[in-house]
């Protein structure tokens, strides 16, 4: 086994690992709670005892891929303190990539959590050395998770050395505008997902990048998991001794709290800058253009006006598109948060592999969701995303860096950011062709990071192997 990992595992390799890769990863979770708990080891032995008491409860790819999911749900992702806490040498941690080593708060100005997102106002001791282990529990109801919490709680107090630092609650939302699984500000989310080569035996429209041909075909596994050839037709790098990385990736985890109330306000305000109009279709049409999706998901790029429910509820229509027939952005606006985070065929100023850009979203959001209409209530709610890198700078980095928090990558003025997600504070500008005034100006900020960690995730073998100190 060792031998292969290291000669190069390829699309066609997947499947036969999947028992060894952690779930949640390369497919979603069907599960509708989940939490996140994050543990901080303060003895070595006793942290590794913990690990060999969990290890066989951590779920893998296989069941999920194969339809036969178990009920609950538990998976293990180690910071790079963690690792040190758990006794890895301090030359087998710096092996790790440069920006894993740093941890998020380190790269925090890069990824535009200043002001109100700073890490200073971080929570729950998010991005920091007392971070180690997340565990993801999820479950089919949020109290069959409090159950297993409880069951995790009370192994965690029966070794001893190790303990819970912090733990957000999640769940999966319907939003009335969206009509299914959706996020706070009411859009259906998440659509678009990379297919994963030897993974899915094709991509659905959309899913993947553009081949030769016109047709969309599954991106490298290389570009999700450490080991597997990437989009270069290279080994995605594996750091660390010969196993340790086998099946293993990264996760970026961000707690983003949304200003539910103040999105929609700004709603009426931007449909009156641009339109002159701001009854509820004006309104629609301005959420439409900052997303680059109606609420149902029905894509822009598709139907520019208006929404279309029938091809929001087509899996074959809602992904597929590529703003070739729309350089300007007169449909989709070059800077909305979809076009920023996947520009497909969009002419990009500088020359940029997109294909090596892609991430799987994962998360789920927190906190209730606010009833469409009513004022503030200031109950914190967001998401706590999950996005899986094998490469964390080159691939979330540089899209949270140079695509949501930049604009001349697209031909947009430098400063111009995401008008969804970017550290807006007040002083944004959305560039809106097509509108009877195409700019708006004073753009809010309707997202907050509240703290995030990188996170490896080692393959079953490799966890069993870091709870046996062997490493
Ligand atoms: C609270 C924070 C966020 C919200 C509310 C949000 C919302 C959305 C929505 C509504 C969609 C459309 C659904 C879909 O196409 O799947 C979407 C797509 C997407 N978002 Fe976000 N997002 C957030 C944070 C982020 C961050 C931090 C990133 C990356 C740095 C990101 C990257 C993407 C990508 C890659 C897509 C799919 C684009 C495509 O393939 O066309 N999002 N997001």
């Amino acid at each position: 086994m060792l031998d292969q990992i290291a000669k190069r595992l390829t699309a066609a390799d997947l499947k036969a690992n999947l028992d060894d890769i952690q779930g949640g990863l390369l497919t979603e979770y069907d599960t509708l709670a989940c939490r996140y708990v994050f543990y901080r080891i303060d003895d070595p032995a006793k942290g590794r005892a913990w690990l060999r008491e969990l290890v066989d409860d951590v779920t893998s790819c296989k069941g999920y891929a194969e339809g036969a999911a178990p009920n609950g749900t538990l998976n293990i992702a180690i910071s790079v303190w963690g690792l040190k806490a758990l006794g890895l040498s301090d030359c087998v941690v710096g092996s790790f990539p440069h920006a894993f080593c740093q941890g998020m708060r380190a790269r925090a100005a890069a990824l535009g959590d200043v002001g109100p997102s700073a890490p200073e106002n971080w929570e729950g001791k998010l991005g920091s050395e007392e971070i180690h282990v997340l565990v993801a529990l999820s479950h089919a109801s949020p109290k069959a998770c409090g159950e297993q919490h409880t069951w995790l709680s009370s192994v965690t107090e029966q070794i001893g050395g190790v303990a819970e630092v912090h733990m957000i609650p999640a769940e999966v939302i319907f939003d009335q505008r969206a009509g299914c699984p959706s996020a706070h500000f009411g859009y259906a989310d998440p659509i678009s997902q990379p297919a994963i080569e030897g993974f899915e035996e094709q991509a659905r429209p959309g899913d993947g990048a553009i081949g030769p041909d016109g047709r969309w075909r599954p991106i490298k596994p290389g570009e999700f998991l450490l080991g597997y050839e990437n989009e270069l037709g290279e080994r995605t790098e594996t750091p660390g001794p010969p196993g340790l990385c086998d099946n293993g990736t990264f996760i970026v985890f961000r707690k983003a709290h949304q200003d539910v109330a103040g999105f929609h306000d700004y709603l009426k305000q931007g449909a009156m800058a641009l339109w002159g109009q701001d009854d509820h279709d004006h309104q629609e049409l301005m959420a439409a253009k900052i997303v680059g999706r109606w609420r149902s998901g029905c894509p822009l790029a598709l139907s520019p006006e208006r929404d279309d429910p029938a091809i929001a509820a087509d899996p074959e229509r809602v992904n597929d598109f590529d703003y070739a027939d729309d350089p300007e952005g007169t449909k989709c606006p070059l800077g909305a948060h979809l076009r920023r985070a996947n520009p497909r065929a969009t002419k990009l100023t500088t020359t940029t592999d997109i294909n090596r850009k892609r991430m799987l979203r994962r998360g789920l959001e927190y906190g209730p969701p606010l009833p469409v209409g009513a004022p503030d209530d200031g109950v914190d709610r967001g998401q706590a995303g999950l996005f899986v890198v094998a490469d964390i700078e080159l691939q979330f980095e540089f899209i949270q860096a140079q695509w949501i928090c930049k604009g001349d990558f697209i031909g947009l003025p430098t400063d111009e950011k995401d008008p969804l997600i970017g550290p807006n504070r007040g002083e944004g500008q959305f560039t809106v062709p097509g509108a009877d005034m195409p700019f708006l100006f004073d753009l809010r900020q309707f997202v907050t990071t509240k703290g995030g960690e990188y996170f490896f995730v080692p393959g079953l073998r490799a966890l069993r192997g870091i709870a046996d100190g062997s490493f």
